[in-house]
């Protein structure tokens, strides 16, 4: 049966996935109150919910999830009864270069707020719900064949990668341990509107559109899974909703993609939007120093939170690939007020002088 909830607080609902997971919950659960806590790191944009800031069912706080007062203020004062936990450092090049953010924010900071669960909703929890979101890289990197089910082992290989892993076992802790009611899932890669263009699908558009080096990773030959975020966000809907308290979900698409040919199918549709002749920026592609570690390939078997709760992706690539390039064509004032500033600085650190001056 479907739990209902009252007051959901979400952490990192300025970020990617977390904005579309708002308005999500908004539209399909009109009389939960929604609570967005998000420090509005570089990754952060309240441009990215400009659509339901006004909805009063909806509010923002500015916070970090490792202000251990905060957040008991935040449970004291709107008594959430779920916890749709995001919010993360997320760019696994960013971990190579700065590992101790990662584990502060994804390690400290999701035990800070199990901790101010467990706090406020002991002797008193089977109405509750701490769901956990989590990702495919903690099972680490496969070879040609084969598929990341719920069983695989953990093998997280990035600084970024094993802080989530560790994540996912304090989350395990704390149901085992003190009965917090948790779910976890596990996505694979997300595309669409809102990205941060540090990620490769809005990088790439980006850099097409504005004809500059398109940096290639190694070979082109590591493969990642696809899947529209805002199927995953229905996905997080249904799992919150209805699925089993100490359980582990996979959500994914079955949309394997080789770097170097989904970079040659981005070329063609922004190129063809653009009304540029067929390989006009074919010719940006530049083959650059592989990644630290890095994972050959990603996949993901979804068969349970298909057969267990009935979720399956509703967009085809095709289509969704479409609509991303269009959206990210259309959304020139967002591309450049998030690429202004700070990321002019990492640009020119990851990828030297490829950048515009
Ligand atoms: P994102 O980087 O776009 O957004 C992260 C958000 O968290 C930002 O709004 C940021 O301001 C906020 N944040 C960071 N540190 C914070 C802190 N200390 N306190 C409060 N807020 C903080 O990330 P995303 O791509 O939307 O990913 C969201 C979640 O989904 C992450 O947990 C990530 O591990 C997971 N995930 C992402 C993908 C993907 O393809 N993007 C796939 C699977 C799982
Ligand atoms: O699998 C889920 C994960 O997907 C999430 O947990 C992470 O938060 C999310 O960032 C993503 O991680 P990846 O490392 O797979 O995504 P990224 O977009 O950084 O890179 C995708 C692939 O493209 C990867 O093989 C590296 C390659 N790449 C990336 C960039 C930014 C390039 O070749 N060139 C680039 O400039």
């Amino acid at each position: 049966m479907a739990r209902t909830f009252q007051s959901i607080l979400i952490t990192g609902g300025a970020g990617f996935i977390g904005s579309h997971v708002i308005r999500t919950l908004l539209k399909n659960h009109p009389a939960a109150k929604i609570t967005n806590l998000d420090l509005l790191t570089y990754a952060g944009n309240l441009e990215n919910l400009r659509d339901v800031e006004n909805e009063a069912h909806y509010q923002f706080v500015k916070g970090d999830i490792q202000d251990e007062n905060l957040i008991e203020s935040l449970f004291d004062k709107y008594r959430f009864d779920a916890v749709v936990h995001l919010a993360a450092e997320s760019h696994v090049d960013r971990s190579i270069t700065n590992p101790m953010a990662f584990l502060e924010t994804n390690i400290i900071g999701t035990a800070t707020l199990l901790n101010a669960a467990k706090k406020a909703w002991e002797g008193n929890m089977d109405d509750k719900c701490f769901y956990h979101i989590s990702t495919d890289e903690v099972y680490g990197s496969l070879e040609e064949e084969g598929l990341f089910t719920e069983d695989t082992p953990y093998d997280p290989r990035s600084p970024y990668s094993s802080s989530k892993a560790s994540s996912d076992h304090l989350v395990r802790a704390w149901h085992h341990t003190y009965g917090l009611p948790i779910v976890i899932s596990n996505c694979s890669n997300n595309y669409g509107s809102f990205q941060f263009p540090e990620k490769l699908i809005p990088l790439m558009i980006r850099n097409i559109r504005d004809q500059l080096p398109l940096p290639v990773y190694g070979e082109g030959i590591n493969v990642r899974d696809w899947l529209w975020v805002e199927d995953h966000a229905t996905a997080i809907d249904v799992i919150l909703h209805k699925g089993s308290f100490g359980r582990t979900y996979n959500i994914g698409g079955l949309n394997e993609w080789r770097n170097i040919d989904l970079i040659h199918a981005i070329i063609r549709l922004v190129d063809g939007a653009l009304g540029r002749p067929e390989g006009t920026s074919k010719s940006l592609i530049e083959f650059v120093k592989d990644r630290a570690g890095h994972d050959m390939r990603y996949a993901i078997d979804a068969t349970r939170i298909e057969t267990e709760l009935g979720w399956k992706p509703s967009v085809t690539f095709e289509k969704g690939l479409e609509a991303t390039v269009d959206w990210y064509l259309n959304s020139g004032e967002w591309l450049d007020s998030v690429t202004s500033g700070q990321y002019q600085e990492y640009y020119k650190n990851m990828y030297g002088n490829r950048g515009k001056e």
